[in-house]
């Protein structure tokens, strides 16, 4: 079957097998409860509980907050006495009261309510807190039954347009609970952050040891390749059993997207990876997403509808910065030229492709070119530069990331250079190492006008115990003139913005594979405001580390080929064992 069939053929498939109307009442039901209405009827003809007995303890999760506005924040938690066991709550619906406090002993408490948690959604609990003070810090918790929670930390974003001296926020992305510790977490923790961005690749889909670092894995997933509605619940509530990661989300507000291992690696759309019909795969996307948001501090605007999710959303924080944060695999065309690292073919340079989709595109171009902000941002998945893995003559793309879609590159480019769109940021995840570069309007033409920079930030553990660089590092930074800078140790950016510069902290530790490494800052850059390109403040190699390891970029991908082969052997096993 080729690629437009298969399209034809999902699409049909959704608009007939989906019963969207039915899944669309319930959430509508649910979202009643969150506009704070009275709670006078089961809405799901289940039993309320208010004095539930819970196994063990139910807030094992943690707690939450995000997608902070000016006048609100999400507060989230779950109730699961066996997180790694379904939740193990029985199937009723529980109130679970919150409480939204000035003090962390919660002396001045500012406002407080109860939340339905039901069984449709997990257990899980999405209070869309509203009437708070703009760019404010307050404390929060729940209580179920006689249980009380952790106690988070959160805070109101200024008012549009309100002048603003700084923000400090960090960005993350890939922790393979498999390949390391979350000690970059614990740091993060303890840093002062207004705010956090995750930008995908929170869980991992991979059995136990299919997906194995270099390193070598220190840790073990519960269960098989997760496919349904359960395993997905399971495998976020395993990486939440990390008290590093709980401790950073409690520390204040998050806001997150996602990449593809939130469901399947290298997923486009409606196209899995291999071995699966798209039925199975949209079923599983079903299961993935609605998992995903049940985990999240997401709106009730995120709401799962079958198959669908809004994730890409704006944030404006008083007259300083934009945030665009994007969506760069829901509404993808299917990788050009069998993906990978390839050269590019009529497929990848294609004017139509799409790797956000034509709405999202055009929600994009139109916030861009009506900020007022001083720093616009995009907060997203997949290497945005153009990055040449082979020679000038020979070029190799990443047919995963901008560089298989550069038609869409090129078409927000070219918008930005139009309209002048000052001030350009991309924050970037996915390929597990830290890089810096500038934003040409012309790649192949080093003394083309700079448009912008992009940071991409490495991974919290994916890809295990770093170096200081790869054995291809050299030869990539030569080729690429525009890119300024490279390591591979694991970590997280902190960034800094006043109205005048902008400063990224590239902040790593020296080893994963074993808990308590110290946090170093690697390198600083500084973008001046008006003054386009990067400025290196400080290169500071780590001391008695590796300077250099035997890896390859292509490493990381034929690891995942790895792990999707093993998979594919224990499919075919099962198989056979069921002839
Ligand atoms: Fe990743």
């Amino acid at each position: 079957m080729n690629r437009k069939d298969l399209f034809q053929d999902s699409e049909k498939l959704l608009h007939r097998s989906m019963n969207r109307k039915d899944f669309l009442d319930k959430v509508s039901k649910i979202a009643v409860v969150g506009l704070g209405m009275t709670l006078t009827q089961p809405l799901n003809n289940l039993r309320v509980e208010a004095a539930p007995q819970f196994t063990s303890y139910p807030f094992t999760l943690g707690v939450a907050s995000g997608d902070p506005l000016s006048d609100s924040v999400v507060l989230w938690t779950r109730l699961a006495p066996e997180p790694l066991n379904g939740g193990g709550m029985p199937n009723y619906n529980v109130p679970v009261q919150w409480e939204l406090a000035e003090d962390e002993a919660f002396r001045k408490i500012v406002q407080q309510g109860t939340e339905l948690a039901t069984p449709e959604l997990g257990h899980s609990v999405h209070v869309e807190v509203g009437d708070m003070e703009a760019n404010k810090q307050y404390y929060y918790r729940f209580k179920a039954g006689n249980e009380i929670s952790p106690v988070g930390k959160t805070k109101t974003l200024p008012a549009p347009g309100q002048p603003l001296s700084k923000l400090t926020f960090a960005f993350a992305s890939c922790q393979q609970f498999e390949h390391g510790y979350y000690t970059a977490y614990r740091h993060m923790a303890e840093e002062k952050l207004d705010l956090v961005f995750h930008l995908g690749d929170y869980i991992y889909e991979y059995g136990p040891n299919e997906y194995i670092s270099k390193t070598g894995n220190v840790r073990t997933h519960n269960g098989p390749e997760i496919i349904t509605l359960d395993d997905y619940r399971n495998r976020l509530a395993q990486y939440k059993s990390d008290k590093d990661l709980r401790a950073a989300h409690a520390a204040c507000p998050w806001i997150v997207t996602w990449d593809d291992h939130e469901v399947e690696n290298n997923y486009a759309d409606e196209i899995p990876e291999k071995g699966q019909s798209v039925e199975e795969f949209i079923q599983r996307r079903i299961n993935a997403y609605q998992a995903y948001y049940e985990h999240m501090p997401l709106r009730k605007s995120s709401i799962p509808q079958g198959p669908d999710m809004n994730l890409y959303r704006r944030f404006t924080y008083g007259d300083l910065v934009e945030f665009n944060v994007l969506d760069t695999r829901q509404y993808r065309d299917d990788q050009a030229n069998g993906d990978g690292i390839k050269p590019p073919n009529e497929e990848s340079m294609d004017p139509n492709r799409t790797l956000t989709g034509a709405d999202q595109e055009r929600w994009l171009l139109e916030g861009l070119g009506r900020s007022q902000a001083r720093w616009n941002v995009l907060a997203q998945q997949v290497f945005f530069n153009q990055l040449n893995f082979n020679t000038a003559d020979a070029p190799k793309y990443n047919m995963d990331a901008w560089d298989g879609y550069a038609a869409n590159r090129d078409r927000i480019l070219d918008f930005v250079s139009e309209n002048q769109v000052g001030n350009l940021v991309v924050l970037t995840g996915d390929v597990h190492a830290n890089w810096a570069g500038d934003i040409k309007k012309d790649y192949n033409d080093p003394d083309s006008e700079t448009l912008g920079s992009e940071f991409v930030g490495t991974s919290i553990t994916s890809g295990g115990d770093g170096a200081e660089q790869r054995k291809d590092t050299a030869q990539f930074l030569a080729e690429n003139p525009h890119i300024k800078f490279f390591n591979d140790y694991r970590g997280y950016v902190r960034c800094t913005i006043t109205p005048q510069k902008w400063t990224a902290d590239y902040r790593v530790v020296p080893y994963v594979s074993q808990p308590g490494a110290a946090i170093a800052t690697r390198a600083t850059f500084e973008i001046k405001h008006n003054e386009p390109g990067l400025k290196l403040k400080v290169d500071k190699p780590l001391s008695n580390t590796k300077k250099q390891s035997a890896e390859v970029e292509a490493d990381r991908i034929e690891a995942q080929e790895n792990a999707h082969e093993k998979q594919m052997k224990k499919l075919n096993k099962m198989e056979i064992g069921n002839r």
